[in-house]
């Protein structure tokens, strides 16, 4: 991430917009149950909420440099920080009840590894698991934000049909003005 970047999802005003803008869309979304994974926790403001909403969380992070203060500032809690690629991730099967992951999609670098995000995903949920994601449309604002930083949108309106191939049912997509959530359900 550039430096400008990283410092944004650190800020105050971050922490402030998950709590009126992001978390709440994901509250909506439904019970995350009691062994959630986060995918891109970064300087882990929204790890520091999910963490206050259910039993146990696994936040895999690829990037050492942020997966290590991370893993230090939350030993000792209900969180596990793994340092790992979460295409790879070597994570058990059926395992988490629910997946999460915010504002990381578009930092993967290719469409094609977005979609072994979405198997793995599906892979690692338990029969009956949900996958819940936000992630910020491609608008100039935010594209400007991106400036020397991978940034590939993903296009909600080609989400559905990307989510059903890697295996997942229920498939909802919502937009508003900066950003989009998905939500999507393993087979029981
Ligand atoms: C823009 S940050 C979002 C941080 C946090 N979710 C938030 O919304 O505040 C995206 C994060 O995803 C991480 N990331 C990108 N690709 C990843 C991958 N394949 N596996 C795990 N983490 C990844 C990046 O290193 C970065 O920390």
């Amino acid at each position: 991430m550039n430096e400008g970047h990283l410092t944004f999802l650190a800020s105050p005003d971050w922490r402030r917009m998950l709590e009126t803008d992001v978390l709440p869309w994901v509250d909506a979304a439904g019970d995350l149950g009691d062994d959630v994974l986060e995918i891109g926790p970064g300087p882990g403001l929204t790890t520091d909420r999910l963490r206050q909403r259910v039993p146990r969380v696994t936040a895999v992070e690829l990037d050492e440099s942020l997966a290590a203060p991370l893993a230090e500032r939350l030993a000792g809690t209900n969180v596990d920080v793994v340092c790992a690629d979460a295409t790879a991730s070597g994570l058990e099967s059926d395992r988490f009840s629910a997946a999460t992951c915010f504002t990381m999609l578009h930092h993967m670098p290719t469409p094609e590894q977005q979609d072994r995000l979405f198997a793995e995903v599906h892979r690692m949920l338990r029969p009956g698991g949900i996958f819940v994601c936000t992630d910020s449309l491609d608008i100039d604002m935010i594209r400007d934000g991106h400036v020397d930083d991978i940034f590939v949108p993903v296009d909600p309106n080609t989400l559905q049909s990307r989510l059903n191939a890697a295996g997942f049912a229920d498939v909802t997509i919502d937009v508003r003005d900066w950003q989009f959530r998905a939500v999507a359900r393993k087979a029981a």
